[in-house]
């Protein structure tokens, strides 16, 4: 029920706005004019009072001299059902305030503050009404502050750097961050909190960056347009929904499904869309015995690709990406993209025969478009290359946008910016039209838009295994879970066995590289080696990979703490069998596992396992492999090596 008061404008007001539980209280205030909000979990502070409002280009600030003129109070109680994903239901609980404001001077202009306070976060976002002399206006900046505690630590990556999301996290204290960083952004407050900073429902807006100001404050730096400016909207606009999630524990914090909530149910039919296991002509390209460019050692071609689609059947695998099958890779393509040519295959290359011999296998396509992030010359193409895929049935694409930059209007623009927010809003929207699922590397970030968008599957958007062979420690897959994952899943490219590989050779051991496939969850997923490595060396190894869900029912986090270790369950949506996976960073850790969570009843535990002497560093092979039958009253004693993990499928019987 709603509830109005009708306040006839007042520049003073104080108010509570509690979470269901009353455990979370976000305190609203409008102060001589000005706007500020603080949170609170159980009466201790988290975040301190804030600043909000808005820079306009060409115009008075939109932050002082509001008065309050409505006030609207509702209570709102759903679950949602997810299409897919790491939980089928998730609680969209909250109470919501929403306060109307008017500028007691001038032109009197109005603005919505809108908040949601749920049991595990804090939301607000601004809603900005057309209004005469008010429709069409430039975000000088947006002053959206997060007044934390500057002695709490803080796990970051840096933004606007040329490998976008592709950092090292790096512990810190909240006063260090002079640098912009990237959200989910998470911190440890000094009273003991785990807390992430993010945003949901980001459209038509730059991406929000977090950074310390003059008053050593946190505060929104939102991505800018290469004008200098921060976002062009017409009005009515609604900001993304500035999000922070609040936790007890680092494993509380990673199944905070609050930015999924906060974005809209979707409004077509999606029931099209199915997540997805495939193998890859890929990998090979990664450690040299194929090339993406035309040659003597092309991956692409329509033999392989009909060995690759005959080798996925054998694996039991649903689907085949193929990689440099187009016109674009020859010399430099990361110069040379810019003519990249998305209905034009290499010469050696037949999507339409290729494509008819996966629909006899019954084998799903993934397509490719490396972009290079010139989108100028993309979006010419976009809508025939999205009907050359799917005349041929295919289903499914990965893009990609590789460069530091993207080209939008012959301008310099980086990924994150509003131009960049736009043009891959508009690849999933058409995507969406097509019937077609996207598996979208160097994206924007997550905001939980694959609620309104289920055809977007995946996404990568952080450093994934292609980085292995030097510059993945064992702590970044145990940093993961609780940061870049609480923005959805990850195209990881799990499942590389081939370790020891001269040319990229693993900071991981077997089992671990079976864990992943639990530990980081993506709705579009790699089993990323050659077929031969599964086939001719770990068909056992294999078969774990084979049984693993892309589509969960529950999600259990077990263990952990932010980059040390992370350990948990998920059940399977379509069984009752459950998998569970853990990881840990160079610190060998003995793990003891209660397995309470099971129903009733008996299962068949498949266990891989690090062996005593394994170690990621030089004893990658070292693995348990062990079947027993359990049930709820047991508990398993897992020892987890350095750099090391472990994987179990738990088959009901
Ligand atoms: C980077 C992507 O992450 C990788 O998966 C892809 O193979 C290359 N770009 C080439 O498109």
């Amino acid at each position: 029920m709603f509830k109005w008061a009708n306040l006839f404008g007042r520049n003073e007001v104080e108010r509570d706005i509690l979470s269901p539980n009353g455990r979370i209280k976000c305190h609203f205030q409008l102060k001589s004019g000005q706007l500020f909000y603080s949170v609170y979990k159980n009466d201790k502070i988290i975040i301190k009072p804030s600043n909000l409002g808005f820079l306009i280009c060409g115009e008075e600030p939109l932050q002082k001299h509001f008065k309050l003129i409505r006030e609207l109070k509702k209570k709102h109680a759903e679950t949602i059902e997810t299409m897919w994903g790491e939980d089928r239901f998730i609680e969209n609980n909250y109470t919501e305030s929403a306060f109307y404001l008017s500028e007691n001077k001038d032109d009197k202009r109005i603005m919505t503050l809108r908040f949601r306070i749920f049991d595990n976060a804090v939301s607000f976002r601004y809603e900005i009404p057309p209004q005469p002399k008010f429709s069409q206006i430039t975000i000088k900046d947006e002053l959206t502050e997060f007044n934390i505690e500057p002695n709490s630590l803080v796990w970051k990556i840096p933004a606007y750097q040329p490998d976008r999301y592709e950092y090292s996290y790096e512990r810190a204290l909240v006063h260090e961050l002079k640098n912009s960083v990237h959200t989910p952004l998470t911190i440890k407050t000094t009273n003991g909190y785990y807390i992430s900073i993010h945003e949901a429902a980001l459209y038509n807006y730059g991406s929000a960056t977090i950074k310390l100001n003059e008053q050593n404050h946190l505060k929104t730096d939102i991505t800018p347009l290469s004008d200098g400016t921060k976002a062009h909207i017409r009005l009515p606009f609604n900001t993304p929904w500035r999000l922070i999630m609040i936790a007890d524990s680092a494993t509380e914090l990673t199944t905070n499904r609050v930015m999924y909530a906060l974005n809209e149910a979707p409004t077509a039919d999606f029931s099209w869309v199915k997540t997805l296991k495939f193998i890859g002509i890929w990998w090979a390209m990664y450690v040299g015995e194929w090339t993406w460019a035309p040659g003597e050692r092309h991956g692409a071609t329509t033999e392989h690709a009909k060995e690759y689609i005959d080798a996925a059947v054998r694996l039991g695998i649903s689907g085949l990406l193929i990689e440099g099958w187009n016109e674009g890779w020859e010399g430099d393509w990361l110069e040379n993209g810019i003519h990249n040519k998305f209905t034009v295959t290499t010469d050696d290359f037949n999507l339409e025969e290729v494509a008819r011999y996966a629909d006899s296998k019954g084998i799903e396509l993934v397509g490719h478009h490396e972009t290079v992030g010139f989108i100028d010359n993309y979006e010419r193409q976009l809508e025939a290359s999205y009907d050359f895929y799917a005349l041929n049935h295919v289903h499914y694409i990965k893009s990609g946008y590789a460069g530091s930059m993207m080209l939008i209007n012959g301008r310099r623009e980086y990924h994150h910016s509003q131009l960049g927010v736009n043009h891959y809003q508009k690849t999933v929207e058409l995507a969406a039209k097509k019937k077609i699922c996207l598996d979208i590397h160097e994206p924007i970030k997550g905001t939980g838009i694959e609620r309104t968008w289920p055809n977007l599957l995946a996404r990568e958007g952080a450093r994934g295994q292609e980085y292995e062979g030097g510059a993945l420690s064992p702590s970044h897959a145990c940093f993961l879970p609780y940061t870049r994952l609480l923005s959805g899943g990850m195209d990881y490219t799990p499942g590389i066995l081939d370790l020891a590989n001269s040319v990229k050779r693993m900071s991981t051991t077997l089992a671990r590289q079976l864990a992943y496939f639990v530990t980081i969850y993506s709705g579009m997923t790699m089993a990323a080696d050659r077929p031969y490595i599964y086939e001719e060396r770990f068909p056992e190894e294999f078969e774990f990979i084979r049984n693993v869900p892309t589509n969960f029912e529950k999600t259990l986090p077990l263990a952990g703490e932010i980059g040390e270790y992370y350990v948990v369950a998920r059940l399977d949506r379509d069984s009752k069998d459950w998998y569970i996976g853990g990881v840990t960073d160079e610190i060998g850790r003995r793990i003891h596992l209660a397995l309470d969570f099971l129903e009733d009843g008996a299962y068949e535990a498949s266990i891989y396992t690090d062996s005593d002497d394994a170690h990621y560093r030089d004893n990658q092979f070292g693995i348990n492999k062990a079947r027993k039958h359990v049930g709820k009253n047991d508990s398993l004693d897992i020892y987890m090596a350095p750099g090391g993990g472990f994987a179990i499928r738990l088959k009901r019987l």
